[in-house]
């Protein structure tokens, strides 16, 4: 970096005096136009709080619309849902991951009837669907075996395409699954469908809060996820995940969780320059949540600026929890 002058004659503080030129010379900004809203569905019953997840609900059809329409009048392009599935409906092979009258395709197709232009990513894995609780089909001895995994995912993504979704996600970390979906939604004639894959997908203790909202907490029970998801000690891997990800047919990449892995984030943007997103995860809600109602930060501006920060490593879009508190508080602030 050339550095063109030296104290005195140069003053890093003379810009940073007014606040006309510290707007002038900011690098990043962070707009309701960078933020995904991710939200769990209720497949049955009135919509009810999340206890770990202060402020964020399961929501039934006809509040997720209220939702839906507060994400466009805030300039918040897109929705992300996430199915709360009852007991009943979870079984081994998770086969109603792929019910087209389940409740993920209903509420896509709720939404974007009622709203064609928000935009709407539904998550693909078999987690909400397993007795497990895990993201995909468990062998006698409780492993998640990849390749039978694949085959409900692409039925799964051709589902929630057919339903009407924009964008599938799929979150489960399965080798090989960009490459399947892909060419499965191509086959079936859904070549319009992106996806967003989650490639930089760690083992993180951060997703808490989201397992209780959509209750695979309790069916994991003491079962951990290390046989699939990333080890948080790893990097360069991540590189190599993205570099599969995007080689079979990623429209757009994704680093998860967030602000312990800004360095991922940044390595990858920087790497690839490809559409790279962020979930800053619902333990990093709640980290923030419990100590602005303790008194013990000031939200707006914590929330603001951890956000911010995404982006500055290099995120295209981020997925938040606070996408809706921000738009807001971003439009005014
Ligand atoms: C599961 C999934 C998880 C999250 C999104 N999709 C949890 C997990 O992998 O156990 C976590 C999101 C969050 O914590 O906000 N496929």
């Amino acid at each position: 970096m050339t550095v063109y002058g030296r104290f005195p004659s140069f003053r890093a503080r003379r810009l940073r005096r007014k606040a006309f030129s510290r707007a002038l010379v900011r690098e990043h900004q962070l707009l309701p136009s960078d933020l995904i809203y991710p939200v769990f569905v209720l497949e049955e019953g009135k919509s009810q709080d999340i206890p770990s997840m202060p402020g964020q609900r399961r929501l039934d059809l006809d509040d997720l619309c209220r939702v839906g329409e507060r994400c466009l009048a805030l300039g918040v392009p897109a929705l992300a849902i996430f199915p709360v599935v009852p007991d009943r409906k979870k079984s081994e092979d998770a086969s109603e991951a792929w019910n087209p009258e389940g409740i993920a395709p209903r509420a896509v197709l709720r939404l974007k009837t009622e709203f064609p232009e928000l935009g709407v990513i539904t998550d693909v894995a078999l987690d909400p669907y397993t007795s497990s609780g895990q993201d995909g089909i468990i062998d006698r001895e409780g492993y998640v075996q990849n390749d039978e995994t694949v085959q409900v995912l692409k039925e799964q993504a051709l589902c929630h395409s057919r339903a009407g979704a924009d964008i599938v996600a799929p979150s489960d970390m399965m080798d090989g699954r960009i490459g399947a979906i892909r060419s499965h939604l191509d086959a079936n004639k859904q070549s319009q469908t992106s996806i967003l894959a989650y490639s930089a997908k760690y083992a993180s203790a951060f997703y808490g809060p989201f397992r209780d909202a959509v209750g695979s907490a309790a069916k994991l029970g003491k079962a951990d996820k290390y046989t699939y998801q990333m080890d948080p000690s790893n990097a360069e891997e991540a590189l190599t995940e993205v570099a599969l990800d995007l080689a079979e047919g990623a429209d757009m990449v994704m680093v998860k969780p967030g602000l312990p892995y800004l360095d991922i984030l940044r390595l990858v943007k920087q790497r690839f320059a490809r559409p790279t997103f962020v979930y800053h995860v619902s333990g990093e809600y709640a980290m923030l949540k419990a100590a602005a109602q303790n008194g013990w930060i000031d939200e707006k501006p914590c929330v603001l600026e951890a956000l911010l920060s995404c982006k500055r490593a290099g995120a295209d879009a981020i997925l938040s929890y606070y996408a809706l508190d921000a738009a807001e508080w971003s439009r005014i602030g």
